[in-house]
């Protein structure tokens, strides 16, 4: 029932009898799953029953097209007019709107009856030429019917959510697509065009199109998820009155609200209603169902705002927007008023949109429930401030930062740990890992009795230094990746005396010159050229690597902290860095028993565990951070599908933590996944090796527990 939307400018360009045919079946369609009970009751004033809304989308057919332009129309039943008029003044007086639920005659047989009557006289009227006027009325007709279609979806689940049952509408309507949170995408200022122009349907408040100006701002690409709204409940945001303003926090108090609609609280945690019937709140999908009082407050919690109307259109204009029209409607900080020049259509279809622009807020994009092909990037839909049964989220804005005023939160190191924290499942790089302090408790950890990897592979490279050396021609260049205190290097320099240069890159500065430092003193006629680099980025050597044939040196296994698409493309990049011919020496650890492998990430003196914590007090320190360091636990597992070991950080609590500016919500129990550690087979590397284009010429394995260390030729 629901389709998959691009937000298009225009509306589609089905011929006109052909569109009217699907629209009025959608509707049919629509109400096919409710009993004859379900469409007759009204659960709130704001709310219609489904019998309503069949009969009142037919009577504007009716009213407005087929009596004042199809000759000899007789109206289906002369009571009608009174029962199913909204809010047209021109056309008379009505039922009153709160006690639609009250009209139990006609029945929905009847209703049914006076759709086909229309239908069939609108076919007349289709069937002849057509004044642009009544096209476009009839055009008005159909967008009136579809939002229609959206209000039954709306009302319906409302009423079904006040049901003990807790019924579903469709087990099967499609769940709104979960993932990250967003993430903050900036936009230049200055004048710019908003509003819908040109002949293509709209609603007349949605221009004239016209030139406003924008500041430059930042725009979140997707909506604000459960997960965060689970983090602003945790953080007492339904209790802090600062964050509300005055209106929304009177009326919270007045009416209990601590969560959006549709969500209740059990001994099991928050549940919430929807189409497909009472459920578990999925984190990762987006917050809907709640008012615009809720919606600023969160984006105050947030230190965000809501996006002016104009700043949406021209964020998703230029393609910066995920979750656009499929998901939510979002609230605007926009009032609901005239663009300049409106003037509402001529005469009652007049009364359509432009009596109503006081006391609301614009909302923009779509939702779920949207009809298909309703959206478009200048339709403007408007609420109240406290409605929330409609399916309306939040995205965040802010203002852009001044110019010369530095961000301490803009920095690769900050914007690589949102987007880990931002993930579906919470995981932070392992690279940064390695701070002053995390670099020494790496040392340490190579001192455990428990981490073997160090130990094995200094004592195979002991064995077979001189089979390496056997391999390295004379006045070659050795480049080590990521070579920090070169204590391996060593050995083979010991064992391969005719090595010329020796290029160590390493991304810590102040381990290079130490380690250089002490090698020339050591080997007084070898050329040291240290390069402080992210070695995982190296593109050029320097110069004194030129000339000399180029032999690679990669041990310790650091090759298993990559993905195993990183490692193919690292594996490629030292093919480029080597150049023709190249060579290079890899140390990988081995696939062993889960009970070795476990000890070695999970040491019983607690060095790992201190390693693992440390890049959240480094994220403390450098990006401003509030993670409780005691309410994590160190976790170390052994995946064996995947061939490794994970390091995880497992949140003790329900905590919300502030980091660079932003908060993040951990349920308890939650894991934050630091590192994987693959580990290999022969085969399983070999076949890694050949994805990059290398062969392996040798291997060498150490004994118990194994390390390995291969000889690759490009
Ligand atoms: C650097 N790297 C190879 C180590 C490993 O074994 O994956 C890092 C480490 N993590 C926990 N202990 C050691």
């Amino acid at each position: 029932m629901r389709h998959s939307r691009q937000l298009r400018d225009t509306p589609a360009t089905e011929p006109l009898c052909q569109r009217y045919q699907s629209v009025r079946r959608h509707t049919e369609q629509l109400v096919a799953p409710l009993s004859p009970e379900d469409m007759v009751v009204q659960s709130m004033p704001d709310a219609s029953p489904a019998k309503w809304h069949m009969a009142h989308t037919t009577w504007f057919f009716e009213t407005f097209l087929l009596l004042p332009n199809l000759a000899g129309y007789q109206v289906f039943d002369p009571t009608f007019g009174y029962l199913f008029n909204s809010y047209y003044e021109a056309v008379g007086p009505r039922h009153p709107r709160p006690q639609r639920g009250l009209v139990t005659r006609p029945g929905v047989d009847q209703v049914r009856a006076y759709r086909r009557h229309v239908d069939e006289h609108m076919a007349t009227l289709l069937m002849g030429p057509l004044s642009e006027d009544i096209s476009s009325l009839i055009e008005l007709g159909l967008a009136h019917e579809e939002q229609h279609q959206e209000l039954l979806l709306m009302d319906i689940l409302h009423l079904f959510s006040l049901s003990s049952l807790k019924p579903a509408y469709s087990a099967d309507w499609p769940k709104d697509a979960s993932g990250r949170r967003g993430q903050f995408k900036p936009l230049s200022g200055g004048l710019t065009q908003i509003g819908h122009s040109g002949p293509s349907f709209a609603f007349d408040h949605e221009g004239p199109r016209h030139t406003t100006y924008l500041q430059s701002f930042e725009i979140s690409d997707r909506l604000v998820t459960n997960g965060e709204w689970l983090s602003f409940i945790a953080d007492g945001g339904y209790h802090t009155a600062a964050l509300w303003l005055s209106e929304g926090w009177t009326l919270i108090q007045e009416q209990g609200w601590n969560a959006p609609l549709y969500w209740q609280h059990d001994d099991n945690g928050w549940k919430r209603m929807t189409l497909r019937g009472l459920e578990d709140i999925d984190p990762a999908g987006p917050v809907t169902h709640i008012s615009y009082y809720e919606a600023a407050a969160f984006a105050t919690w947030a230190d965000a705002r809501l996006p002016t109307e104009a700043e949406w259109e021209a964020a998703a204009r230029a393609g910066l927007l995920e979750q656009v029209d499929d998901v939510a409607w979002q609230w605007t900080q926009s009032a609901y008023s005239a663009y300049p020049g409106f003037k509402p259509s001529a005469g009652a279809v007049g009364e359509y949109n432009g009596k109503f622009m006081v006391n609301q807020m614009v909302l923009r994009g779509g939702a779920s429930v949207t009809s298909p092909d309703h959206c478009r990037l200048t339709y403007r839909n408007f609420f109240q401030t406290d409605k929330r049964w409609m399916v309306a989220g939040v995205r965040l804005a802010r203002d852009s930062r001044q110019p010369g005023v530095v961000n301490p939160h803009d920095s690769e190191f900050a914007r690589d740990v949102i987007a880990g924290l931002s993930a579906e499942h919470k995981s932070l790089p392992p690279k940064y890992f390695y701070d002053a302090t995390g670099s020494d408790l790496f040392e340490a950890i190579c001192e455990t009795a428990e981490y073997y990897p160090t130990r094995a592979e200094t004592g195979l490279l002991k064995g077979i230094a001189r089979d390496i050396a056997a391999l390295i021609p004379k006045g070659a260049a050795l480049v080590e990746f990521g070579s920090g205190a070169s204590d391996k290097t060593c050995l083979v320099l010991d064992a391969a005396p005719h090595i010329a240069v020796y290029v160590p890159i390493d991304i810590s500065a102040a381990a290079l010159n130490k380690a250089a430092k002490s090698l020339r003193q050591k080997y007084p006629t070898l050329m040291v050229a240290p390069q402080v680099d992210d070695f995982t980025h190296v593109v050029t050597l320097p110069e004194e690597a030129d000339g000399h044939t180029r032999v690679g040196f990669f041990p310790g296994s650091t090759i298993g902290n990559f993905t195993h698409d990183e490692a193919v493309a690292f594996l490629h990049a030292a093919h480029e860095v080597l150049g023709e011919q190249a060579h290079f020496i890899v140390g990988v650890d081995m696939v062993k028993d889960p009970k070795t492998l476990v000890a070695a990430y999970d040491d019983a003196e607690g060095v790992t565990a201190r390693f693992n914590k440390n890049l959240l007090v480094r994220i403390n320190r450098e990006l401003g951070a509030d993670f409780d360091i005691g309410a994590f636990r160190h976790e170390a597992v052994w995946n064996a599908e995947q061939a490794r070991m994970q390091m995880h950080l497992v949140s003790q609590t329900e905590q919300v933590v502030n980091v660079a500016g932003q908060r993040f919500h951990f349920a308890a129990g939650e894991r934050l996944h630091t590192e994987n550690s693959h580990k290999f087979t022969v085969e399983s590397f070999t076949e890694l090796a050949a994805e990059a284009g290398w062969t392996v010429e040798r291997h060498w394995l150490s004994d118990a527990p194994q390390m390995a260390l291969f000889s690759l030729r490009a």
